[in-house]
């Protein structure tokens, strides 16, 4: 039977806008992100022969570098909702010979039973519409004694990449700071109690999740750090829900620039992290 996207809302949002952004935004994020990622990876531990899954691999610089871990003998599967991002997976690392990007929605896609023993992501596994049925199918998907790691937000008030610029966009607005619910997002997952009980309920076993702080930093200019956070992140998300004059978006830019020269130091912009690295068995 043929393969049904059923997270419509998540496909019209990273087929679109927020998705292109991420296309536009992918070497200046992927620096930013270099840190965890780092971290990621030492938790994955991957291996040679390892077959891989990384979930939401958009643009798929992790899938590359697992590709560069398990081998000829291994593999490495990207797989991403997103067309436009899988297609500029495919621009970069199309020569990759055991590396494969599969375009489907997680959550219900059929992946062959017990094929992967790691599965890996970065901030891709928080926009499942129901993500007790998306991480049973991913469970599915493990060999028995396989490990999934991932990483995700904590608290949104420790994370200065999101709050930096949505303090400053909301008060402009004369709106509240946004509620952080358990809806598809990127802070959904910020609950650790949360993320127990999904992981739990698939069948997962040897749940830990660790919370680590960190630093999200860039080597790029104020303005090119502030055009980023106008669109991505919580920031571009209240942004694109308003219909905003020039003026007033220009009034937002400048402060938000001022504040990200403000944090320029050494070359370097740095925002405060605080992350969640989850591992869990079969
Ligand atoms: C925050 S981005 C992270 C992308 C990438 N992992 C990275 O770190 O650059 C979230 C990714 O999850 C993908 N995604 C969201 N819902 C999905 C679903 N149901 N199935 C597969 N991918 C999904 C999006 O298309 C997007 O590429």
């Amino acid at each position: 039977m043929a393969h049904k996207i059923i997270n419509n809302e998540q496909f019209e949002f990273w087929n679109k806008g927020i998705g292109q952004k991420w296309v536009d935004e992918d070497q200046s994020m992927n620096e930013r992100l270099s840190i965890l990622t780092e971290e990621l990876f030492l938790k994955s531990n991957i291996k040679k022969d390892d077959k891989v899954l990384d979930i939401g691999c958009g643009g798929g610089q992790t899938s590359f570098e697992a590709s560069k871990l398990v081998g000829s003998n291994g593999y490495v599967v990207g797989a991403d909702i997103s067309k436009i991002l899988l297609e500029l997976a495919e621009r970069k690392y199309s020569q990759i010979k055991n590396l494969e990007f599969k375009y489907c929605d997680v959550q219900n896609y059929e992946f062959k039973k017990n094929e992967f023993n790691k599965i890996i992501s970065r901030f891709g596994v928080m926009f499942f519409e129901n993500p007790f049925a998306a991480f049973k199918n991913i469970y599915n998907s493990l060999k028995y004694k396989g490990f999934l790691n991932f990483v995700c937000w904590t608290n949104v008030m420790e994370n200065e990449f999101f709050t930096a610029a949505t303090n400053i966009i909301i008060r402009h607005l004369n709106k509240d700071f946004p509620a952080i619910t358990r809806s598809p997002g990127p802070l959904a997952f910020s609950d650790e109690k949360y993320i127990n009980e999904i992981l739990l309920y698939s069948g997962f076993k040897n749940i830990n999740v660790e919370k680590v702080y960190s630093l999200i930093t860039t080597n790029d200019s104020p303005e090119k750090d502030g055009e980023l956070l106008l669109s991505i992140g919580l920031g571009g998300r209240l942004l694109a829900e308003e219909n905003l004059s020039d003026e007033k978006l220009l009034l937002i830019k400048d402060e938000i620039i001022n504040m990200c020269i403000e944090r320029q130091k050494d070359g370097k912009i740095s925002y405060n992290a605080c992350l969640n690295y989850v591992s869990a068995s079969k």
